[in-house]
């Protein structure tokens, strides 16, 4: 009896510590609860889908192989090179009227060209799923002609309306895999829109230039639509290269620059990041993820495994805080008891629940295979414990 009182007694004073002070010091991904009156004891209580001390690591699930879209062996005879139908990554959206059906609008490359030649054949596809958000998904149709890239899709609520963001401009056709430059092909950001995920889309007009002043922001942009019931406002925020913010009075309207980071963005330094996701959470806060390129930084040009950052602000200029450790790495997890470590992870994005709640469901990333330079595919994994109970209501 004694023992296990003083062990009990010794658990609570090693307890006895300040996990938080602070909302910010749980990533404003949960929520820092005081347990003794006078604050001495405290800890962060984690939204789900998020764990760690500070609320920052994104709680993957299991994948299982051969689902999201991973079509790098459906080659063509008329194709260039050997990487097959190759992509990477993309967004997920739930039809609105057939809810059974999820449409996967990713980068694909032409000809077999992959990833290496993304610039300038990549090109936006839609495929679809009838096995929940995980896929497998199958080529429905093509979007866009090359070059286009980095779709992200997003509902509007107050124009009712799908809009596609990504970048690049027409590239005429080429008669072999090439890689260019950005300075031949710019990755200026435009816009389409839509009555339904289906289509038709309209032809995609310049949001941002990769011209001064716009440059050097004009890339990987992550809109956010300002509508809430309680203000039903047109205005769209778009999350940048660097994280940088953009605002919009409406989607098709002028884009000014309202925020850069304070933190230093130059290629090379440790706070270097690329491929922006922005969301506002329940609370109103927001968030982002970025693709992290610290092991290029420490480890000489390598691009793994820490590639996932997490960055947040109370409001959308900031101040925004970045906790200087990965997010989510590059070592997945599959459903088969197998691990894999990608040579790279990057494009992030998640699908969320539509309860209000903004529960992160799936990660969506474009991944490579360690030893492979061309082929490449989109991974969709399962996040905390949600989704379990998502794909139960669709009967799956
Ligand atoms: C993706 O497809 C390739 C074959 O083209 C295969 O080797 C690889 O294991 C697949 N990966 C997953 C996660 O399904
Ligand atoms: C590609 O992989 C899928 C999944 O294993 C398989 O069903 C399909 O037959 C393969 N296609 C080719 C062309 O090898
Ligand atoms: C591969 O992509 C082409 C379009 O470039 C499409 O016609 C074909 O159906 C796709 N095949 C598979 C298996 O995804
Ligand atoms: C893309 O941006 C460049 C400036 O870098 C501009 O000259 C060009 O007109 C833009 N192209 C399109 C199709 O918007
Ligand atoms: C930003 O990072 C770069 C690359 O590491 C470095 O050369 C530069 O001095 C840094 N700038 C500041 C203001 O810290
Ligand atoms: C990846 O992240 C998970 C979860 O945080 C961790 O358990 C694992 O050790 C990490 N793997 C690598 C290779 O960093």
């Amino acid at each position: 009896m004694r023992l296990v009182k003083l062990l009990s007694v010794l658990s609570i004073a090693l307890s006895q510590v300040q996990a938080c002070r602070t909302d910010e010091d749980c990533s404003l991904n949960g929520i820092c609860v005081h347990t003794t009156r006078h604050g001495k004891q405290s800890a962060c209580k984690c939204d789900t889908g998020w764990f760690g001390d500070d609320c920052a690591r994104l709680d993957l699930a299991p994948a299982t192989r051969w689902t999201g879209y991973n079509h790098t062996n459906a080659t063509q005879p008329d194709d260039w090179k050997a990487n097959g139908n190759s992509s990477w990554g993309g967004t997920i959206i739930q039809d609105p009227e057939d809810r059974g059906l999820f449409h996967l609008f990713a980068s694909q490359f032409e000809h077999g060209c992959g990833l290496s030649g993304w610039r300038p054949h990549s090109f936006v596809i839609r495929a679809e799923s009838r096995t929940g958000p995980q896929g497998p998904y199958v080529y429905a149709d093509r979007v866009t002609d090359a070059f286009h890239h980095n779709p992200q899709v997003i509902f509007s609520p107050a124009d009712d309306k799908y809009l596609l963001y990504m970048i690049g401009v027409d590239a005429p056709e080429y008669t072999e895999c090439r890689s260019f430059s950005y300075k031949q092909w710019p990755n200026n950001i435009s816009v389409a829109s839509a009555d339904s995920p289906q289509g038709p889309w309209t032809a995609p007009q310049l949001v941002l230039s990769s011209a001064p002043p716009d440059a050097p922001h004009s890339t990987n942009p992550s809109p956010w639509p300002l509508w809430s019931p309680r203000n039903p406002t047109h205005e769209i925020a778009l999350g940048v290269e660097d994280i940088a913010i953009f605002s919009a009075p409406r989607w098709d309207g002028e884009y000014t620059l309202t925020h850069t980071q304070t933190w230093n963005t130059t290629e090379y330094s440790p706070t270097w990041t690329e491929d922006s996701f922005l969301w506002r959470d329940k609370r109103g806060h927001w968030h982002a993820l970025a693709h992290w390129m610290i092991d290029l930084v420490e480890h000489d040009g390598q691009k793994y495994p820490r590639v996932g950052a997490h960055m947040f602000a109370r409001q959308l200029t900031g101040p925004w805080h970045f906790h200087l450790h990965e997010a989510f790495n590059s070592s997945v997890a599959f459903t088969d008891g197998s691990t894999q470590v990608f040579k790279r992870r990057e494009r992030a994005k998640l699908f969320f629940s539509d309860d209000g709640l903004l529960t992160p469901l799936y990660l969506v990333t474009g991944v490579q295979d360690m030893g492979e330079t061309g082929r490449s595919y989109t991974l969709v994994q399962p996040v905390g414990a949600r989704w379990r109970g998502f794909e139960e209501g669709l009967g799956l």
